[in-house]
């Protein structure tokens, strides 16, 4: 069964975009994975098919209506079964990262929310049981864009869609660290060759140099993970002896 990604939006049409490219865009080909997207606007009640509203207290901005977008969720839910993880894509949200990539490639659908102008009425997100998700501390003009990067970040995860799965072991966040930095053709590039270690032809001395490396620029680049990195290796440790 290949994993499916349900997108309720008032921009249908910029999806897939950027997901049908490369490796992502092959693997929904071939149907390693599917997407659907439902527009909002054809769940609105009125005959000006609105689907926003003055907030209640004043203030800037339109906020969706409740009421159209339960009726949306209704919908969403009619094809995906009721049990699917539910995002509502907001800067408000916790923070996406690689642990929760995994955790909804492993689902069997997902459905995201992106909203647009102020966003959703409290009530209806609490009615759904819409998890709010962010994907940084920054504010988009809508959910698209993040739904996009969710979306990405799941696909890749997916068995057969990067073809070779040891890339994905490898990679930045795979065990809490930033990845090491990578050299190609040519040895010598504008003066400046490729780390000596490269060229060695002994892969432990190079697997050693790589997790250095990474370790180096973790620290540097983002204590937080660094010292989480370290904390979970002593546990590792202390648990193994
Ligand atoms: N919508 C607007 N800004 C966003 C963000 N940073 N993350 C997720 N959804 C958003």
């Amino acid at each position: 069964m290949s994993w499916r990604a349900t997108v309720l939006t008032l921009f249908p049409e910029v999806f897939p975009g950027v997901l049908d490219a490369s490796l992502p865009g092959k693997a929904r080909k071939e149907g390693l994975w599917m997407l659907e997207t439902l527009d909002i606007r054809s769940f609105a009640r009125d005959k000006h098919a609105s689907v926003d509203d003055t907030p209640y207290g004043g203030g800037a901005g339109m906020v969706l209506r409740p009421d159209v977008m339960d009726d949306a969720l209704a919908g969403a839910e009619a094809s995906f079964g009721p049990h699917a993880r539910r995002l509502y894509l907001s800067p408000r949200g916790r923070l996406f990262d690689q642990a929760l990539a995994k955790e909804l490639a492993g689902e069997p659908s997902v459905l995201f929310v992106c909203g647009r102008y102020e966003g959703l009425d409290q009530r209806v997100i609490d009615a759904r049981g819409l998890e709010e998700v962010s994907i940084g501390d920054f504010v988009l003009a809508g959910g698209e864009i993040a739904a996009m990067a969710v979306i990405e970040a799941c696909v890749r995860l997916i068995p057969g869609v990067l073809g070779n799965e040891a890339t994905v072991d490898e990679e930045s966040f795979s065990e809490g660290l930033l990845e090491y930095p990578h050299y190609t053709r040519p040895a010598e590039w504008k003066g400046v060759r490729v780390p000596e270690v490269l060229l060695s032809g002994n892969h432990e001395k190079i697997r050693g140099w790589r997790r250095e490396q990474a370790e180096e620029i973790t620290q540097k680049r983002r204590p937080d993970l660094y010292e989480t990195y370290v904390l979970t290796k002593k546990e590792t440790k202390g648990r193994v002896s």
